[in-house]
């Protein structure tokens, strides 16, 4: 009898969601992922609730279309502002970022003064000062805003003078404070890890959540989450989906795989309010992400 997996459902407004993908290729090599990335409305960071309900609830419709057992909300914005209505809206389980960050962060830590990084949204959310009292209320918290480093990481820049400058602002009132532990609270942030430990020197420890993360989708799927909902997919391959703009996938994919060989698909969910109205477009490979041709 041949096996069919149903694939993994992962989204995020752009291409942050990919330093999570990379631990679920090497954790469940087996199992094929269905990505999106919201590259039409990145930055969410900046974004209100309500919209990021909106834009949440089509991709989680989107996602399930194509089979989806489970959904991991790559995204801190998401994860803090509204995983908890998406949660109520569909009987999917939704895996999101922040409980396995905080989880992480404690087991690294050595003094308990922690500092954040994340989107205005996570901050203002106030999700990871919630998580670190209920699983430790002794932690010292602080957190920093840091607005310019998602464009930096969407147009490839990650690198730079410009991405360096960004940290040193950023990271100073971190770093006058004492902290010990530095959690990236936004997917996207892991791009810029060497600059920030740079920035940080070498005594400060970085937490990418994202393994984390997946260790407790592979318990979720142990416990066989989501089994038998809907209709097995046909194609078992990763398929990637963007709602604009595709370049960075293949930048910076090929940054954090080495290569990146797949098309990146670019679908319009704004007005879909069934498959009927999604509209599809077809673009040409990673050998030419330049042509893109916008909607
Ligand atoms: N990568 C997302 C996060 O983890 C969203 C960043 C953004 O689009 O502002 O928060």
């Amino acid at each position: 009898m041949s096996m069919i997996r149903r694939p993994i459902g992962i989204f995020d407004s752009g291409v942050g969601g990919l330093t999570v993908a990379r631990f679920i290729f090497s954790y469940l090599p087996e199992r094929p992922v269905v990505y999106f990335g919201d590259t039409a409305h990145v930055p969410y960071g900046s974004r209100s609730r309500r919209e990021l309900i909106v834009f949440g609830e089509r991709i989680i419709s989107f996602l399930l279309k194509l089979g989806a057992e489970v959904i991991v909300a790559a995204c801190n914005t998401s994860s803090s502002v509204s995983l908890p209505v998406l949660k109520k809206r569909f009987s999917v389980p939704i895996i999101g970022m922040i409980e396995p960050g905080v989880r992480a962060a404690l087991k690294a830590t050595r003094e308990k003064r922690i500092g954040v990084i994340a989107t205005e949204a996570t901050v203002n959310s106030g999700s990871f000062r919630r998580a670190f009292e209920a699983f430790d209320p002794e932690v010292q918290v602080y957190q920093q805003a840091c607005p310019l480093f998602v464009p930096l990481v969407e147009s490839g820049k990650v690198d730079t003078e410009e991405a360096r400058q960004a940290a040193f602002a950023y990271l100073k009132p971190l770093q006058e404070v004492g902290i010990d532990t530095l959690v990236l609270g936004c997917t996207h942030y892991p791009f810029l890890t060497p600059v920030l430990q740079e920035v940080l020197g070498p005594e400060v420890r970085i937490v990418d959540p994202a393994e984390e993360v997946v260790r407790e989708l592979v318990k979720a799927l142990g416990n066989g989450c989501g089994e038998h909902q809907g209709d097995c997919p046909e194609r078992q391959e990763h398929r990637f989906f963007a709602s604009g703009p595709t370049t960075s996938f293949y930048t910076l994919g090929k940054r954090l795989f080495g290569e990146f060989p797949f098309t990146v698909e670019q679908v319009n969910l704004d007005h879909s309010e069934g498959e009927s109205t999604i509209s599809w477009i077809m673009l040409p490979g990673n050998s030419q992400p330049g042509l893109e041709g916008g909607n």
